[in-house]
């Protein structure tokens, strides 16, 4: 069950790490360059979750998701078709999918702690440490003066 749940997660940092890229190539508006590279962090850590993940799994005797097919079916994040996205809607969506990671990893932790596989456990205890650092810097880049300023109009530099 919880291995079926570790799939979930692999099939969701393939899609992610990939969405990732869209939104690191599309993003447009005043603070590009910051997220352009903030995406590009993410993705790297993704995609050395994604290897990370799949060797847990085949270290337990179970086949680790391994076509895009595959992933497409077993994600529950959803790619989004590319075009120019605002800054707010790249803080948007990283913060959302970030969080259904997050939901998704207390899961798989809890569920390994009680059947005391500890690697499990501290490995995606890791990740949940990272995303609450990283859900922190997301909630300050949405306070007046951050991302706001994209879509709200109100940082006062003259509509450039
Ligand atoms: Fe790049």
């Amino acid at each position: 069950m919880s291995n079926c749940k570790i799939n979930t997660y692999l099939a969701n940092l393939a899609v992610w790490t990939v969405k990732l890229h869209n939104l690191h190539w599309n993003v447009t508006g005043h603070i590009f360059k910051p997220l352009h590279e903030y995406t590009e962090a993410l993705y790297d850590e993704a995609f050395e979750a994604y290897d990370a993940v799949a060797e847990v799994l085949k270290m337990r005797d179970r086949m680790p998701l391994s076509t895009m097919k595959a992933y497409l079916e077993a994600a529950t994040i959803e790619e989004v078709d590319p075009r120019d996205f605002t800054c707010c809607e790249v803080v948007s969506m990283v913060e959302a999918d970030m969080q259904t990671m997050m939901k998704l990893a207390l899961e798989i932790r809890n569920e390994a702690a009680e059947r005391d596989d500890f690697q499990v456990q501290s490995l995606f205890e890791g990740y949940i440490e990272g995303f609450t650092k990283q859900l922190w810097f997301i909630r300050a880049m949405k306070k007046e003066g951050g991302a706001q300023e994209c879509c709200g109009g109100s940082c006062g530099c003259g509509g450039h």
